[in-house]
């Protein structure tokens, strides 16, 4: 692993700020949902308005990719696009390469629309995303008849040579992954005939929600043991339909463990997504003996969402079941900052698919903690943690590897601990989250960048 820094790299020392934090925030759309708004509505008929989309670099991306396939794509103002769609079957060939800058969800979603049209493609990414398996879609893909061409060990560039008349495919699933279930169903969009899913494990269903909210006929059986199987009728006639995008659960999670650790502190996070296959962290965190309230819980735009209020809260250690990890896959580096101030030890189990994300996020996570004076060990795929009191904590480096997420876990271990702690580069955070430097000092976090 090299820890070659990109010449624009952005440091930031993050000390304590010594008072609580405080006050009501609104956290950006979410990352998932915003993706597959531009998808699916680049590949229907008519203009859907969207609302709240997530305006961070990973999803300029997908909305560049589908401009480049035809759709028409506009911004109207913070947060509210437009989207004419080029229709199911309809996509043109791209010019150039597609380059999905960091986005693992863009490249891996956008391969099963590729892939069930008659149009030959490039696709590439940062460093950070060129490392990242795509054989994980591409044998799944491979049975729609679509011919791919990768780096060694099915990495990005990628060719694909996709198929206007796909074969429908069935596909019980290899590893937890809501990315790879929403490349087949995407793929399976425009094959004739049933395109099938077993999911043993569930993973996020907002591509199942947003298919039926465009009109395509999509069923979901449970086996009783949280198994799914997902039927897709292939070839429907996708109708736009307005998208109005929840808050996203993974980034309220920086502020609200921040508010969690960071003494006195009340924070309230406005409309935030709670989508039950995303909320592992908020059950896990009031497991913990977190103060987390959920307010005003309603449906807005198809999905749960709701006001978190939070406290700061003397948390203890417990231990997080590997079932639960597709729902918090992403919460894991933030969980084993808040676990590091836990009394006890807070063993994370089933972590394997972190080792494939931005960056290798078990080891990065590790080094993190390891960095900044808490105790952390690996058993396998289970990561254990055991928590000490602040004045112990922080005083190290936090290397980010291109990794917004481990960037904002790196923030949050320097606002709760005794002595400051350098964040090698912030600049990723705007992937997911732009803005979150100046939302953190609008509840008092005083971060200088
Ligand atoms: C995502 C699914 C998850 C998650 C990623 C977004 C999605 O990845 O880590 O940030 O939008 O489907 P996997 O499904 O590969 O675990």
């Amino acid at each position: 692993m090299t820890h070659a820094l990109p010449a624009d790299a952005r440091p930031l020392l993050v000390r304590a700020p010594g008072a609580p934090l405080s006050g009501r925030i609104r956290v950006p759309g979410d990352k998932s949902i915003s993706h597959r708004a531009l998808m699916f509505a680049g590949l229907a008929w008519g203009e859907t308005r969207i609302d709240g989309l997530l305006e961070g670099e990973d999803v300029l991306r997908t909305a560049a990719a589908m401009r480049a396939l035809g759709a028409e794509i506009r911004r109207e103002g913070d947060g509210r696009w437009v989207v004419r769609g080029a229709g199911l079957g309809r996509l043109r060939e791209p010019e150039d390469v597609l380059d999905m800058g960091n986005s693992g969800t863009a490249a891996r979603l956008l391969a099963g629309i590729l892939a069930s049209h008659g149009l030959h493609s490039v696709m590439t990414g940062d460093a950070s995303l060129r490392r990242r398996p795509m054989a994980r879609v591409i044998g799944p893909l491979a049975g729609t008849g679509a011919v791919f061409a990768s780096r060694e060990g099915g990495r990005l560039p990628l060719s694909i040579s996709g198929r206007a008349d796909p074969a429908p495919l069935h596909v019980r699933m290899q590893v937890a992954s809501a990315q790879v279930k929403s490349a087949v169903l995407l793929a399976g969009l425009n094959a004739p005939g049933e395109t099938v899913v077993e999911e043993p494990v569930p993973t996020r269903d907002h591509s199942e929600n947003m298919l039926r909210h465009f009109g395509a006929d999509l069923s979901v059986e449970t086996d009783g043991a949280g198994g799914r199987l997902i039927r897709l009728q292939g070839r429907p006639t996708l109708i736009a339909r307005d998208v109005s995008v929840p808050s996203d659960p993974s980034s309220a999670a920086f502020p609200l463990v921040a508010a969690l650790l960071v003494p006195g502190s009340e924070v309230l996070i406005e409309a935030v997504g709670l989508n039950p296959l995303r909320t592992g962290l908020f059950t896990t965190l009031r497991e913990m003996g977190a103060a987390l309230a959920i307010e005003n819980e309603r449906i807005e735009g198809g999905e749960p969402v709701g006001d978190l209020l939070v406290r700061a809260s003397a948390l203890r250690g417990v231990v997080v079941p590997a079932q639960r990890a597709p729902s918090m896959i992403d919460e894991y580096p933030v969980l084993a900052v808040a676990a590091a101030f836990a009394e006890g030890e807070t063993r994370m189990c089933g972590l394997d698919e972190l080792r494939v994300k931005e960056s290798d996020r078990l080891s990065a996570t590790v080094a993190l903690l390891q960095a900044n004076g808490a105790q952390v060990r690996v058993e396998g795929d289970d990561m254990i943690v055991v928590g000490r009191g602040a004045s112990a904590l922080g005083g190290g480096e936090v290397r980010t590897q291109m990794d917004h997420r481990l960037a904002m876990s790196g923030v949050v271990m320097g606002l709760a601990a005794g002595r400051p702690v350098a964040v090698d580069d912030v600049a990723f955070i705007d992937t997911s989250f732009p803005g979150f430097v100046p939302l953190m000092n609008a509840l008092g976090a005083g971060l200088s960048a």
